[in-house]
């Protein structure tokens, strides 16, 4: 920011006041040093409110053709950095009023007519984010693509078996490539979520003026039409006093975050030495200043990290709301910066996600005997017992005391000789070894959201399409 203004500081309500503000009220005022992101948004909406103005006959011809010409210079101006906020620049609103001011002179006043900054940052914050989900879910769409090519590539015959856990312990084998939809899915409903957000937040609070609406005919549909709004707010009080699309854009970025977490927590276990079950890239990976053996998983361990911040966000936002009276009050300033901290750190950490995802390095050996262990295929034991008429209960009896066997004799369940197979249950006759190869219960799970290759395959064939018309929702909008 430059230190010096070249005009003197833009006073909004000059003319009520004898002196001017406090420097403690002017320090604690100021927001431009974090809402100048909304400089192209603002110079829009400004735009839309210049030909709003001139068809209401507030504005001749040769006024709008300056201003619009004004407005267009100083898009440009921000742009390359020839035109910055000052540090007597309470905000963007303020900041960007100066620059027409200095373009133009007291036409540059007019353009204030029938608006307030109540509706302009109503307005701003909404574009804002409109552009940034889109942003948000082209990233959230490169991750889940890196999570299903790894899954892809882990598909093809023979298809990698993996543990699955419940409670951190192994439960039952699964596909990895099921294991990694799984996450696929978690951001699908991201991304599902940004869409329907961008539903509700598509309604335009300009034209709402600081609270009540405006004298002048104005016409908030036009600008709403202009700015890419799907309709103008129907109650000029909720219009400004409204922030629920910042709350909700922030939950849905705290939920993302917490996505990212498990994922990351995900990956931290699975390149632990304990699972050996995938190396991370050495792009991805991050060594010790003092270990020189150390590979460590930073970007995962970050992702996690960062859930709290986003969750953070959320939390100071909806208790800055919480107690606000209709309509504008000043606390609301405060919303924008969860919000922006939420943009930037799920568009800092999605990146990094996907580039670890996409060259992490599964171990299918160490995968594939893992599957087994911990007795693993005692499920499928139990239930080849009831499919030939064994009541649950009794069969869930049988195989836990043969787990209880192997515990004892140091040995997995297919490894049970014939005699003590049939000492430990009658019902544990040779033949139920069959049941106990891991491809063998992986290909048994055949039912709709299970884990047999044939059904993961379709499942990722759905995913596909999913993220495909996602993808093409992010690029248009
Ligand atoms: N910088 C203010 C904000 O972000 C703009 C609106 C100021 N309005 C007001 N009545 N003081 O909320």
């Amino acid at each position: 920011m430059e230190s010096e203004a070249r005009t003197p500081a833009v006073r909004l309500w000059g003319g009520r006041f004898e002196s001017g503000p406090a420097e403690a009220l002017a320090r604690l005022s100021v927001s431009v040093q974090f809402d100048w992101r909304l400089a192209p948004y603002d110079l829009l909406a400004s735009k839309a409110h210049a030909r709003v103005l001139h068809r209401a006959g507030l504005l001749s011809d040769v006024e709008l053709r300056r201003l619009l010409g004004a407005l267009d210079e100083l898009a440009v101006d921000c742009r390359s950095g020839a035109f910055r906020p000052t540090a007597a620049d309470e905000d963007v609103h303020t900041a960007l009023e100066r620059g027409l001011l200095e373009r133009l002179g007291s036409l540059g006043g007019k353009l204030r007519a029938g608006r307030s900054r109540n509706d302009q940052v109503a307005t701003d914050l909404r574009l804002y984010l409109r552009d940034h989900v889109r942003q948000v879910a082209a990233r959230l769409v490169e991750l889940q693509t890196a999570l299903m090519d790894q899954a892809a590539s882990h598909l093809t015959d023979p298809a990698t078996p993996a543990p699955g856990l419940t409670h951190t312990q192994h439960a039952q084998p699964v596909l990895l490539a099921h294991q990694l939809l799984a996450h696929v899915h978690a951001f699908a409903r991201d991304v599902a979520r940004l869409r329907d957000w961008d539903k509700r937040a598509a309604i335009s609070p300009l034209g709402a003026g600081a609270l009540a609406g405006s004298s002048l005919p104005l016409d908030p549909k036009a600008v709403a039409a202009e700015l890419g709004f799907d309709s103008a707010a129907p109650n000029s009080m909720d219009a400004v006093a409204d922030r629920d699309f910042a709350a909700e854009f922030c939950f849905a970025a705290a939920l993302s975050g917490v996505h990212l977490s498990r994922l990351g927590e995900e990956v931290v276990l699975w390149t632990s030495h304990e699972f050996g079950w995938a190396e991370i890239d050495d792009a991805y990976a991050s060594g010790s200043s003092i270990m020189p053996q150390k590979k460590n998983a930073d970007v995962a361990e970050l992702a996690r990290g960062k859930a709290g911040r986003l969750i953070g966000g959320l939390t100071g936002l909806l208790t800055m709301l919480k107690g606000l009276p209709l309509t504008y009050n000043r606390d609301l300033q405060e919303d924008k910066e969860p919000v922006f901290d939420a943009v930037d750190t799920l568009l800092l950490v999605l990146p990094a996600m996907a580039g670890l995802v996409s060259s992490m390095r599964f171990h299918r050996q160490r995968l594939s005997r893992a599957a087994a262990a911990g007795h693993a295929l005692a499920t499928d034991l139990a239930e080849l017992l009831v499919k030939r008429g064994v009541p649950f209960r009794e069969a869930h009896e049988a195989v836990g005391h043969l787990v209880i066997w192997c515990e004892v004799h140091d040995c997995e369940l297919g490894e049970v000789g014939d005699e003590d197979l049939v000492k430990v249950s009658p019902h544990l006759t040779p033949d139920v070894r069959g049941v106990l190869s891991v491809p063998g219960a992986l290909a048994a799970r055949d039912t709709y959201g299970s884990t047999a290759p044939a059904r993961v395959e379709a499942q990722l064939a759905e995913l596909r399409s999913v993220v495909q018309s996602d993808a093409v929702w992010a690029a248009t909008g």
